[in-house]
């Protein structure tokens, strides 16, 4: 099936569906200026050194470790990058009434500055926008220690206990947080489609999401640059830009509701 076809396909998916959720990865927010891992210029790909950096167990042990994440986050893109079309096009979806949950792997909080409701976001990764304390769970925004770590302190730790402090996102090896991790469960149980966008959909446990939505009956859509493990058993697949093809499925759907 061509794209055109495939799309219009999935805009009256979308429009006869009774509960869409979007499960989206790095892939969303690349356009904003903010890498991928996986992908050809992702960070795990480029810098593969780095990824251990992002280990809880690394960063518990090693104070040098602590010392080089805090000096990546004072560099990290997302405090200052900006949503992009493909955040756009997710909220359009959700003021159509045609977005019940948006589950993201990421931590930039883009989707919210690109007008997604944050009651319908589940950033089951965390945020980089907060700090957590990892010993008496003190959270806090990162903007305020950040700047201590600019001004010199390099492993800043936690006023009220004393504790390692970490931006609010999750390390390999950690745990995702219970609460939003049901949360996306039940949102996906009680979906009719998912929408799996800028995702290489192979992190546990997030992508067993896409499995758990197929076991239910609901169709699956990815839209990715690139192959996923999920593509033989998706409903479509729509390889490319995710800007691009979710504002084509937007404008299709539009077409469609006022035809
Ligand atoms: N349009 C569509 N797809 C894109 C675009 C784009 N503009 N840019 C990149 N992609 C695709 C890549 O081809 C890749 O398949 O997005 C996918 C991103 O996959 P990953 O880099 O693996 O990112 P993600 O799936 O979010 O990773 C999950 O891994 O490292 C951890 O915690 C981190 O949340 C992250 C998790």
């Amino acid at each position: 099936m061509d794209h055109g076809t495939l799309i219009r396909s999935v805009a009256r998916w979308i429009a006869d569906a009774r509960q869409v959720v979007a499960l989206t990865g790095a892939g969303v927010s690349t356009a904003s200026g903010i890498p991928d891992f996986r992908g050809p210029q992702g960070l795990w790909t480029t810098q593969p050194e780095k990824e251990r950096l992002f280990s809880l167990d690394a960063y518990l042990a090693d104070p040098d470790v602590r010392r080089q994440v805090w000096q990546l986050r004072l560099e990290n893109p997302a405090f200052t990058a900006g949503p992009n079309e493909a955040h756009r096009a997710l909220a359009d979806l959700e003021r159509r009434g045609r977005l019940h949950t948006l589950v993201t792997q990421n931590i930039d909080g883009l989707h919210q500055a690109g007008g997604s409701s944050p009651e319908r976001v589940i950033e089951i990764h965390g945020t980089i926008h907060e700090v957590e304390c990892l010993s008496c769970g003190r959270r806090v925004p990162a903007g305020p220690v950040l700047q201590q770590v600019r001004d010199g302190d390099p492993d800043p730790a936690c006023p009220e206990c004393g504790g390692l402090q970490k931006t609010a996102t999750v390390s390999f090896g950690q745990a995702l947080d219970p609460s939003l991790l049901q949360r996306a469960h039940d949102a996906t149980m009680g979906c009719d489609l998912m929408l799996a966008v800028g995702s290489s959909l192979i992190v546990h446990p997030v992508a067993l999401l896409p499995r758990t939505a197929l076991e239910t009956g609901a169709r699956l859509v990815i839209v990715n640059a690139e192959e996923t493990p999920y593509d033989d058993r998706a409903d479509a697949v729509l390889r490319g830009d995710a800007g691009e093809l979710l504002r084509a499925i937007v404008d299709h759907l539009d077409a469609l509701q006022q035809a």
